[in-house]
């Protein structure tokens, strides 16, 4: 049986079109899914919306549609988004489908009968554009008075009776949690951070709300409304097929949440509050990415600057906006996007280390041996060292992968990929030609061997162009997961003519 690996994006709240900030996590989310799946894993890859509370249902009334119908349109453009962005997930959860609220309910009334449930009144501050309830000492007084949450969003003060869920009472048992398991909140610098905030207390949270109606009804008293956190956070059990039996519940727990940093506090903290007072196990780890800004400023509807990513797809190809998205900014930290970086990465990066390795040694291939993949001939050292640098890159980038670092993994197939370079310039296989032929088709075939080992690892990133790569390359469609590395390509194979694979990027003057 194959090993099986969940992974999660955040679910996206349907008050606002996709951008790619949003397209970011599901992109990390899907190069780690598809490594997976590379490597033998049974993968279940989830992503979905979140449709319920207060801010949704303020956005369906401003857009003057009834709630249902406006997340029935608004969660189309994010799976719109997943598909421009070639994304490859298995299931696609909204949390106002019937299989969502019957989890939400059969988790209520765990929580319920583990004791961790009372009737109370919230008296506080709240956010709607957070759906997040703050302290008085974590907000800030502007001039005229009012308060801004540290996200920057309003808060207003809300009064109203409210179940409670008893998570000072989780406080011991979080931090025993996370010294038992080191690995769960990723990088170490946000692990910190939820560590100082749990030891310094935790209040019971408000896990219901009165003001409105759109949401999961309480069991038992339906006149209140389930937090939407609470409601969004269960969707990760939910599609597991949970509380029922079925064939993905071996899936739970999760491997991986993937969370933007603004979103770790409910993944850190309440969730496995929650899950733990239900008798559920754990996510394994939550990894919190950093934020974008747009040619140095903040990404925002007012500045006019949010990217769409069909924008960028369209205007620079899809696998040239996959791959600068993980290339640019070390996974975890925040990231400016600027079109002149993009762009630079293109033509540096892709056309002309990676496109230049692969047209030159392909295109010697198909004038001087006849367009059959060589075979090989004595090694030197310069091939051994080459070689072996290539078939270290899967357990090389197992290694990156399974820690989320999507740029070092880039960096160290980048290395491999320059290292080729050097090699054809250093063995001149077209000089070769007319002084010792066997060497020159040796030559050429360590360097077909090399291009195999990057197209095959580079896949997760680039599905598209690597596809076309290992094409090329005469490949079967069934030797393309890194197990197949282990056998080599048959010599005499036919390889297709070459074509780029990377075209230049030449920007339009005027
Ligand atoms: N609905 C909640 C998540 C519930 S998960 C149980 C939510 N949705 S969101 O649509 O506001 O944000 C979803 C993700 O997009 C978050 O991880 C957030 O960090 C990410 N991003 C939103 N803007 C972003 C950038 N400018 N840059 C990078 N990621 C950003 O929160």
């Amino acid at each position: 049986m194959k090993p099986k690996f969940y992974v999660t994006t955040p679910i996206y709240y349907v008050n606002d079109v996709p951008h790619i900030g949003h397209a970011y996590t599901t992109l990390a989310c899907d190069v780690l899914a598809r490594w997976k799946r590379l490597d033998g894993y049974e993968v279940m890859f989830l992503t979905g919306t979140d449709e319920h509370g207060q801010k949704v249902e303020k956005a369906a009334e401003t857009a003057g549609v009834a709630p249902q119908d406006f997340t029935d349109r608004v969660s189309i453009a994010f799976r719109e988004m997943a598909a421009i962005m070639g994304v490859s997930n298995d299931d696609f959860i909204r949390t106002t489908e019937a299989r969502h609220k019957a989890a939400c309910a059969e988790l209520w009334k765990r929580l319920e009968a583990a004791g961790d449930i009372y009737l109370g009144g919230y008296e506080g501050w709240y956010a709607v554009r957070d759906e997040a309830f703050y302290d008085e000492d974590e907000l800030r007084t502007l001039p005229d008075g009012s308060k801004l949450a540290p996200s920057g969003a309003p808060v207003e003060w809300v009064v109203e009776p409210s179940y409670f869920f008893r998570l000072g009472a989780w406080q011991e048992r979080l931090l025993a949690f996370y010294e038992a398991n080191p690995d769960f909140i990723a990088p170490e610098a946000r692990r910190n951070e939820v560590l100082s905030f749990v030891r310094g207390g935790l209040r019971d949270l408000s896990i219901s709300r009165t003001s409105f109606t759109w949401g999961v009804p309480v069991p038992g008293d339906p006149k209140h409304i389930m937090y939407v956190w609470l409601d969004a956070l269960t969707n990760y059990v939910t599609a597991t097929g949970w509380p029922g039996e079925g064939p993905r519940r071996d899936f739970w727990p999760a491997d991986l949440h993937m969370v933007g940093k603004d979103i770790l506090r409910f993944h850190t903290v309440y969730w496995p509050a929650f899950l733990m007072s239900a008798g559920l196990p754990t996510p394994k780890r939550i990894f919190a990415h950093g934020w974008w800004t747009i040619e140095g400023e903040k990404m925002s509807k007012s500045l006019g600057n949010v990217i769409a990513p069909a924008d960028l797809v369209n205007a620079y190809g899809l696998d040239a906006t996959r791959y600068f998205l993980l290339r640019e900014v070390p996974f975890g930290n925040d990231g400016n996007f600027s079109r002149k970086a993009l762009i630079s990465r293109m033509n540096v990066e892709l056309a002309n280390d990676l496109g230049n390795l692969a047209q030159r040694s392909l295109s010697l291939i198909a004038r001087n041996c006849a367009g059959l993949l060589p075979a090989t001939g004595p090694h030197t050292e310069d091939d051994t060292t080459l070689l072996a640098a290539a078939h270290a890159l899967p357990a090389q980038l197992r290694a990156r992968m399974d820690t989320q670092g999507f740029g070092d993994a880039l960096e160290d197939v980048w290395k491999v990929i320059r290292a080729g370079n050097g090699y054809i310039d250093r063995q001149a296989p077209w000089a070769l030609k007319k002084t010792d032929l066997p060497r020159m088709e040796h030559v050429l075939r360590v360097l077909a061997d090399v291009q195999r080992v990057v197209a095959t690892v580079l896949q997760p990133f680039m599905p598209t162009s690597m596809a076309r790569m290992l094409d090329q390359l005469g490949v079967p469609a069934d030797a393309r997961d890194l197990a197949a590395l282990a056998t080599p390509l048959a010599a005499g194979t036919a390889l297709p003519a070459p074509q780029g694979v990377f075209p230049r990027y030449v920007e339009e003057v005027g």
